[in-house]
């Protein structure tokens, strides 16, 4: 048997890894910018990390959510005091796509309407409400073309209120910066009126931070840097730092039914094990404040070219944009260079470092970026 060809592949085989820094089947070293898609928050291999996890693997791997799990009970109390949402509630489960398949179907039961606002340039994942509320056709299918779905361009605050005026809408769901859509940074301005014109008629705000949250833009959650608290906020990528786990923080206007979300593999022990180890890095090496510092010195400190258009982020969520397709740049990144990097779109760098990369990482980049570029 093959495998289902749907990916494009580097020609690189890493076999081992440690913080930001990964080798090859061949020895060879490169230093790691894109986080494997930014999911690895603490670095690869934190010896806390790998001890949590072979520990708990030591006692119970797996049960099921009939009965009594602590871990997923601590996990909760820890994230609701480390993103500042204590009086929220924690629904767990395994990726991106299903903590937004779950906050929109919350949002649904909630408000007992059916249609949803996304934004143009969006990516939420792509599960079936997932990939309809995410604008790029190419991988919507016609099963999934069905859901009641109006996209409204990043901003445009007169767009989404003639939406919601019509009272039929469940939900608003924005990422907190959009990430695939190329670094798109929502106003401050936006969020606040997004926030109250939904507050205003009833609809539900779904902030999706799989992506940006968990640290990456140096806050929390990068919705916090515009002061607002939304009602559902999805979650992914980086909370388990490649463990797979995923999920939904939901505010005390929900009220829980027995049944009306489920999983089977959801906060599970290996998971939680993983994502409680990722909390107590993250407070012990303040990787938070970390993402910003390096980011900040990133960004500033990012050689100008002619080919350069935009850089833009917060944070290790950063974008450089060019005026030009940049894959043989990130090609000569990788195979000459031996830096990993990301993109977006055909014309954007993007870089999503795990959130303990240093200052002396940060200039090993620039410098070696600048030879490429220049
Ligand atoms: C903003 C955002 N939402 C959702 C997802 C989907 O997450 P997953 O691939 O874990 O389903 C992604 C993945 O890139 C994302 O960037």
């Amino acid at each position: 048997m093959q495998l289902f060809d749907v990916y494009s592949l580097f020609d690189v085989t890493p076999v081992r890894a440690q913080g930001c820094r990964i080798w090859d089947d061949k020895g060879v070293e490169y230093l790691d910018l894109y986080g494997g898609h930014a999911v690895i928050s603490i670095g690869h291999s934190h010896p806390h990390y790998l001890e949590a996890l072979k520990s708990q693997v030591d006692k119970i791997g797996f049960y099921s959510n009939s009965v009594q799990n602590p871990l997923q009970k601590e996990l909760a109390a820890r994230l609701g005091r480390i993103s500042g949402y204590e009086d929220y509630s924690l629904f767990l489960d395994n990726s991106g796509a299903e903590s937004n398949e779950n906050a929109l179907k919350l949002a649904s039961f909630a408000t007992g309407r059916g249609k949803v606002i996304a934004f143009r340039k969006s990516f939420h994942g792509r599960t079936s409400g997932a990939v309809a509320v995410t604008d790029n056709p190419k991988i919507v299918s016609p099963f999934n073309a069905n859901h009641k779905v109006s996209f409204c361009d990043l901003n445009d605050v007169e767009a989404v209120e003639k939406q919601l005026m019509k009272g039929d809408v469940a939900a608003v769901i924005i990422e907190g910066i959009q990430g695939c859509g190329g670094i798109n940074i929502p106003d401050d301005e936006f969020m606040a009126q997004l926030r109250s014109l939904t507050q205003k008629y009833g609809t539900m705000l779904i902030l999706d931070e799989v992506q940006s949250g968990y640290g990456r833009t140096g806050k929390f959650f990068a919705h916090q840097w515009a002061g607002i608290r939304p009602d559902i906020i999805s979650m992914g990528k980086g909370i388990a730092n490649g463990f797979p786990c995923g999920g939904v923080l939901i505010s005390p206007e929900f009220k829980a039914v027995k049944g009306m979300l489920g999983t089977t593999f959801g906060g599970n022990y290996l998971a939680m094990a993983a994502a409680l180890a990722v909390i107590d890095i993250m407070e012990e090496e303040r990787l938070v404040e970390n993402a910003l510092e390096v980011g900040t010195f990133l960004k500033e400190n990012m050689p100008s070219s002619p080919l350069v258009k935009d850089v833009r982020g917060r944070g290790l969520m950063l974008g450089i944009e060019f005026n030009c397709p940049v894959a043989e740049i990130r090609q000569k990144l990788l195979f000459e260079k031996h830096i990993f990097t990301g993109v977006a779109g055909t014309d954007m760098i993007r870089l999503l470092a795990p959130l303990c990369l240093s200052e002396a990482q940060a200039t090993h980049f620039i410098n070696e970026f600048k030879n490429v570029i220049q």
